[in-house]
């Protein structure tokens, strides 16, 4: 499993890139919103066929973080400051997001209320989820979660069932991504063991992956390393 690296963008486009792997946290001064020089022009053509405001909004957080660690990712390996208009990040045919770079890097986006998550693993395929902490309905437990899921739901997360339940969705939807593969396998279909505070391992068909989850803001976010 390589060292996982996450930057989350918030509204306002104030980011923090953390050094998940390693523990600590590296926080740059609030980002500026660089203006629409930012994209690529294909990056500009995309982001011009979206249709709705709340999608534009996400999408650009999206980018916003994924481009703002690529860049910290890339000066932190070769001293190299890149433009975030030099880095193009386009989506495969599946959707995955697809950086165009010299290097071999993994990334993966989520986005949510305007607010923006994106993951980096130098050689290992990574997803990451972001779920906004609200209500969710009475069923979910049962439609998502293995009779031994909810055991583990009860025995983790007693005082805050509806916390947990998001951390479990989020750490599957994580695993969907780094597995990429279409069809996605139902959520049902992907096997959660807790196995410390934080941390979790999934198992989706053949593969099994390594995954954290912790909050941020009004979010839960997750990642998931094969
Ligand atoms: C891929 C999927 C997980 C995206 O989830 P989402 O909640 O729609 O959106 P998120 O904000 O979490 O993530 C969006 C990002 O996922 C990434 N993504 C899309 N398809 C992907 C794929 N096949 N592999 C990896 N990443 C993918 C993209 O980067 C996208 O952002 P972008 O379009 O701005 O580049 C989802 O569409 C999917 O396929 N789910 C299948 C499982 C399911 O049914 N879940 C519902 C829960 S009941």
């Amino acid at each position: 499993m390589g060292q996982v690296y996450l930057c989350f963008a918030a509204p306002g486009f104030a980011w923090t890139v953390h050094r998940a792997a390693a523990g600590g946290t590296m926080n740059s001064p609030d980002g500026v919103w660089p203006g629409e020089a930012w994209l690529t022009p294909r990056e500009a053509s995309l982001f011009a066929e979206i249709k709705s405001p709340r999608h534009q909004r996400d999408w650009l957080a999206g980018r916003c973080a994924a481009k703002e660690l690529i860049r910290d990712y890339i000066f932190q390996i070769t001293g190299r400051a890149l433009a975030c208009s030099q880095i193009e990040i386009l989506n495969d045919e599946n959707g995955a997001p697809r950086p165009l770079l010299p290097l071999n890097l993994e990334i993966s986006l989520a986005h949510s209320a305007g607010h923006g998550l994106a993951g980096l693993c130098a050689h290992s395929p990574l997803g990451v989820d972001l779920q906004q902490i609200r209500p969710v309905r009475s069923d979910l437990i049962r439609r998502v979660l293995s009779e031994h899921e909810r055991a583990e739901l009860e025995q983790h997360f007693a005082g805050n069932l509806v916390e947990g339940t998001l951390v479990f969705w989020a750490l599957k939807e994580a695993a969907i991504k780094a597995q990429k593969e279409r069809p996605a396998p139902a959520l049902p279909q992907i096997a959660v063991t807790i196995t410390a505070p934080s941390r979790a391992e999934i198992a989706v068909r053949d593969q099994r992956y390594s995954a954290q989850w912790g909050r941020w803001k009004e979010f839960i976010w997750a990642w998931a390393v094969s």
